[in-house]
């Protein structure tokens, strides 16, 4: 269990000048609040009981490596991320710029299995599809992770009990709602309604969207494997993530520049 986390590594190619004007910036934002969040109790030890409170640097800025090294282009594709809890349930401050784009991606179910396990038919090898994938932690790299070719169209699958026999495990994909504080936000999933060429450019992976607005209060659930991108609106937006557990390095990507390593 973790509470409150300090970005151990922040995912960009920002300098690090970039990288603390983007968190002051951040911090403004989403000090400008009237609830502003001040921090986590920490009972985990109820013997030691501490309050941690959060500062800028608790943020962790992620640019998904689109951001060309700026803070322009930071400000047109990332996200920034304060980490309340890690835990099997998380709690994620997300802070969004006005027009700042979370890129398309889903958090993906996952089968994986011994090295060596022939990938079944009708599924794929996670590798061929995340570039940079170097496995799961609590597995290793050198474990076999396989999804279903047309993943994004369903919500699970199911183990066969021979695999499972032949020590095939189960990871479930990040299950997560959003719920905006202040500010709002456009958020995007599979349908109809918003066309590609309406999309920012870089963003235009999916042929037709559809699009829901959200305000101060509203929430946003999003089932694993769905597709989803945030736009942050006219003022911004700082927005709550609560989530099953999180795999980062199952978060699948829908821009092919995106890599999870570099
Ligand atoms: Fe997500």
């Amino acid at each position: 269990m973790a509470v409150l986390l300090k970005p151990e590594q922040n995912t960009t190619d920002l300098s690090d000048a970039d990288i603390a004007q983007a968190q002051a910036e951040y911090w403004e934002l989403f000090t400008s609040t009237e609830t502003t969040p001040r921090g986590v109790w920490d009972t985990e030890n109820l013997d030691q009981v501490r309050f941690r409170q959060i500062d800028s640097s608790y943020i962790e800025i992620a640019d998904f490596f689109l951001s060309d090294g700026t803070l322009e282009g930071f400000k047109r594709t990332g996200l920034g991320v304060i980490t309340a809890v890690n835990a099997s349930e998380c709690v994620k401050y997300l802070l969004s710029f006005p027009g700042q784009v979370l890129p398309w991606h889903a958090h993906i179910s996952v089968a994986v299995a011994p090295k060596g396990f022939a990938i079944p038919n009708g599924f794929r090898n996670l590798s061929d599809l995340v570039p940079g994938f170097q496995g799961d932690p609590d597995y290793g790299a050198d474990a076999m992770y396989f999804v279903p070719k047309d993943f994004e169209k369903r919500a699970n699958f199911d183990l066969k009990p021979e695999w499972k026999e032949q020590g095939v495990a189960y990871l479930q994909g990040k299950e997560e709602t959003f719920t905006v504080l202040a500010g709002t936000l456009e958020a995007y999933g599979p349908g109809d309604g918003v066309a590609a060429s309406q999309m920012p450019e870089d963003h235009r992976q999916f042929v037709t969207q559809r699009s829901f607005d959200l305000r101060p209060g509203d929430s946003f659930h999003i089932p694993c494997n769905r597709p989803h991108l945030c736009i942050g609106g006219p003022a911004g937006c700082v927005y709550l993530e609560s989530s099953t557990r999180s795999r980062d390095c199952l978060d699948y990507f829908f821009n092919k520049d995106i890599y999870r390593l570099k």
